[in-house]
């Protein structure tokens, strides 16, 4: 307990440790790591289990739940924050990087869940979250308690105000959750100060990464972590770390939304020192004897600017969120696909191909609509059950890792009507209640049939209130019906597991009906998903090896299905 309590010591008072980063010869990787098939399961903590019975999931209760995962058929575990944190956004607010939340645990359950985690096989991926820490971590504080201009202050983007008194802000720049991306801050007198930047919310201002101090900083939490046993890292937001030096107007209107993914170039993301700065993670990452795993949510506006992240001193992988924003349609599927494996083929790279997470809608709820999945979903139907089962199919078909958020192998829903009392993502707030925010994809799981909460605490009221649907599709239900979809889940990752060697890199599309996506990757592997209106029946010298819903006639894939298809032996 010493050595932790200086090694957090360490981190927390000093800015001034000598940077140490061992070489990099970029051309010596070849070997096939652990991370280039693997799946990967993400566990939203709040949301997973509740082992203190406070109604908020914990890491005790993840340590009980690790068998069910293990089951699942998974390699590795991406948690979600479990830094100490106000919780002002899920603990994407950090206030201490080298210590865990009360809510969540201790440090040393944290090193348990590690241990626990690698004896049973699985590997943990920590969410690290650099972009921005919390308003209330002691860095920005000393920095608000700091002079203008102080070594203190340029840790952060401190700017003066427009206007005679300064009470416009610097510029238009608006943040990704609503609003304007400057907050005003009052001097120690209590007059008002200058204004800090913050990307997302007002509690989490955005770190200077052209500040040295702020970069060895990082390199010793990531060190910290690894140290400790983690795997890798998912990298929170990790395209706007990089920023330009240049504070003009972009143009945007008061309501206008910042969306990275459609903007063209803005100075305050996806800038080019962000390459530098994952150059340096990278060669941390293999500072140790096996190298630890980079995997970014970088989000970008063209598969180009994604490529880039992708060169072979920086990420090994990034998650594919734009598939899970496209609509139900063959030709967006295998045109999505073709762009992203694409980008990583031209640096020998890997997508971790991902449908869903904490921040999108559920994929059932996605594809029981025809139309763009924004806005307020309707009903969840049969189809989007089978969609969401066929698009699993061909994701888990693909090259590469793979990633499945929590609740998506129970074909959980997206929780639409949350009472307004409830809610608690920023967005909702920031948006002045336009858009409802994340909430409804964060609903805690249901582990069995009845009782509180349905096994998810001891407790009646959880942190964000579950339908009582839920009973009909909770893990003990499912694991009684041989036909739900988490043991669909559990067949196809057994699966995925064997059948694909490891020289099987590219995939084809054969010729099919319109609307009828059919992949082959290695010798005798087909992955077929019907978006078409018709049935589609599979030739005699194959065989279905799992399918979304069962075949009629075991050979004909219904409208809305797929199935992985093997030559017969
Ligand atoms: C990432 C996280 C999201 C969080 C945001 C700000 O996008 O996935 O949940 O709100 O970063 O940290």
């Amino acid at each position: 307990m010493i050595v932790e309590e200086e090694a957090q010591k360490r981190i927390l008072d000093s800015i001034h440790l000598p940077g140490h980063v061992a070489s990099l010869d970029v051309d010596t990787e070849s070997s096939l790591m652990w991370w280039h098939k693997a799946v990967l399961y993400q566990v939203y903590l709040r949301s997973f289990a509740d082992a203190n019975d406070d109604g908020v999931g914990d890491i005790a209760g993840l340590i009980s739940r690790l068998p069910y995962i293990k089951e699942l058929g998974v390699d590795a575990v991406w948690i979600s924050p479990w830094y100490e944190s106000p919780m002002l956004d899920g603990g994407y607010d950090v206030r201490n990087y080298v210590d865990t939340d009360p809510l969540f645990g201790s440090l040393e359950d944290v090193q348990n869940l590690i241990d626990a985690s690698h004896q049973l096989g699985l590997r943990v991926v920590l969410d690290f979250v650099a972009n921005h820490c919390s308003s209330q971590h002691p860095w920005f504080q000393s920095a608000l308690t700091s002079s203008e201009g102080s070594r203190e202050r340029d840790w952060f983007y401190f700017k003066d105000g427009q206007g005679e008194s300064g009470n416009e802000p610097p510029n238009d720049w608006k943040s990704i959750f609503g609003g304007p991306a400057w907050t005003r801050t009052q001097n120690l007198d209590g007059s008002p100060g200058q204004w800090y930047f913050h990307l997302f919310d007002t509690s989490q201002p955005d770190l200077n990464w052209k500040n040295e101090e702020v970069l060895i900083q990082f390199d010793e939490i990531l060190r910290f972590w690894f140290d400790r046993g983690v795997d890798g890292c998912r990298l929170d937001a990790v395209s706007a770390i990089g920023k330009d030096d240049d504070y003009r107007d972009m143009g945007f209107a008061p309501d206008d939304l910042y969306r990275p993914d459609i903007w063209g170039p803005v100075p305050f993301f996806d800038a080019e020192g962000v390459h530098d700065v994952l150059r340096r993670w990278r060669r941390v990452a293999r500072e140790y004897p096996t190298e630890k795993f980079l995997v970014g949510e970088v989000v970008v506006r063209d598969v180009e600017r994604l490529a880039r992240y992708l060169r072979r001193d920086e990420l090994q992988s990034t998650l594919s969120f734009d598939l899970s924003k496209i609509v139900w349609s063959a030709d967006a599927f295998r045109q999505m696909i073709n762009t992203l494996h694409g980008a990583c083929f031209e640096h020998h790279s890997w997508m971790t191909w991902t449908l869903s997470s904490h921040d999108e809608k559920r994929t059932v709820s996605r594809y029981s609509q025809d139309g763009p999945a924004e806005g307020v979903l309707g009903d969840v139907t049969p189809t989007g059950h089978g969609r969401a089962r066929a698009a699993y199919l061909l994701a888990l078909a693909l090259p590469g890792s793979a990633c499945i958020y929590q609740g998506e192998e129970l074909g959980l829903w997206e929780v639409i009507d949350i009472h307004e009392d409830r809610l608690q993502d920023p967005i909702y707030f920031r948006t002045g209640k336009q858009e409802l925010g994340r909430d409804g994809c964060r609903v805690p799981l249901p582990w069995e049939k009845e009782g509180p909460s349905l096994g998810f605490s001891a407790r009646h009221e959880t942190w964000l209130p579950q339908p009582q649907s839920w009973a009909d599709v909770s893990v003990a239900t499912q694991l009684n019906d041989a036909s739900s979809t988490l043991h669909f889940f559990r067949a196809v990752l057994a699966l995925r597991a064997t059948i694909f060697n490891d020289d099987e890199w590219d995939i084809t599309w054969e010729p099919s009906p319109t609307g009828v996506l059919v992949l082959r990757r290695g010798p005798d592997f087909r992955c077929v998903v019907n978006f078409s209106g018709e049935p589609f029946c599979i030739s005699d010298d194959e065989e279905a090896l799992a399918s979304s819903s069962p075949l009629t006639d075991e050979r004909i894939i219904g409208v809305n299905n797929g199935a992985w298809l093997r030559a017969r032996r």
